[in-house]
């Protein structure tokens, strides 16, 4: 098998914006086959350090490589794709023509009609751009990213205004990418795809890396359900479950969910349409933050 190349080393990223430090600090690896999520409110500082990995912006300090090559440099820009966070095109262009003009920067494109196909563009492929919906331009930018056969991707929040059919291609173009070796850093606030798609995921806020790990690692350290269920109207659950209320019904989240249960049937709690799951990735990082604050 051949030997993983490291993608990305980036050590020690700030950048200031006048008083506002954006990214305070950030450290990123990232090696072929794999792809991580950064992820963080509005505001976090992804964009400035997506774009500080992309070589878009200098750094203030810290350094990045990018197959050892510097950030931004022509041996960089070829192995590399790319979907900006807001897409201009020139209108007049189809997207055929434009899928070429940015294959004819790399040297071996993809062909633009596998992914025309897999974001859904191949019925608009020779109607010019202008007009296009919001979420068409956003299809093209996204096969822009992946036309020059890249080994590495960078994609800010790429499904936003996104249809499902749609989102739903692009997690499986994503998918088969990283499958085939590529490395791929995305940014995105739909934990479904995050899930879908990564392995690893680099948390930020206020442009500091507070959480940084696989997301299997992530999910064994809480390994906790929760449990919902309906209880009549004026029932209350006893105090020692511990359960909170939403507008779904009743929540307990606990290691033990049999033993919980076990004993609310012992007590005759009055119970309907229970079930137990998983804690979800997005509450059980709430619950490791939560922790580590604590
Ligand atoms: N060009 C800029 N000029 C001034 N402030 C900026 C600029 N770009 C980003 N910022 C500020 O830096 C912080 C991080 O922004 P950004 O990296 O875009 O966050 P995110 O992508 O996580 O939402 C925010 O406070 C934002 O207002
Ligand atoms: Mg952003």
């Amino acid at each position: 098998m051949k030997t993983q190349q490291q993608a990305i080393t980036a050590r020690g990223l700030v950048k200031s914006f006048g008083a506002v430090k954006a990214v305070a600090g950030v450290d990123l690896d990232l090696a072929e086959g794999e792809a991580v999520g950064l992820l963080g409110p509005n505001g976090a500082g992804k964009s400035t350090a997506l774009s500080m990995l992309m070589g878009l912006r200098k750094p203030d300090a810290g350094s990045v490589s990018i197959f050892g090559h510097a950030a931004g440099s022509r041996a960089a820009r070829r192995v590399t794709g790319v979907t900006p966070q807001a897409a201009g095109f020139p209108v007049q262009l189809t997207p055929r023509e434009v899928l070429a003009y940015a294959a004819a920067h790399h040297a071996n494109p993809r062909q633009s009609r596998d992914l025309a196909e897999a974001f859904g563009v191949g019925a608009l492929m020779d109607r010019r751009m202008v007009g296009f919906s919001g979420g068409e331009v956003r299809r093209v930018a996204l096969a822009l990213a992946f036309v020059g056969a890249p080994k590495l991707v960078f994609l800010d929040e790429p499904t936003t205004g996104l249809d499902t059919a749609a989102q739903e291609g692009f997690c499986s173009v994503a998918r088969a990418f990283v499958q085939q070796g590529g490395a791929l850093v995305l940014t995105s606030h739909h934990w479904d795809e995050i899930e879908a798609i990564c392995d690893r995921i680099t948390m930020i806020d206020k442009g500091e890396r507070v959480l940084d790990g696989s997301l299997d690692e992530i999910r064994a350290r809480t390994r906790v359900n929760r449990l919902s269920f309906a209880l009549p109207d004026g029932v209350m659950p006893p105090d020692w479950l511990g359960a909170t209320h939403s507008l779904e019904g009743w929540h307990v989240e606990t290691r033990d969910s049999d033993g919980v249960l076990r004993r609310m049937v012992a007590e005759g709690v009055p119970f309907a349409a229970l079930s137990i799951q998983p804690l979800a990735l997005k509450d059980v990082i709430a619950r490791i933050r939560m922790e580590a604050t604590q």
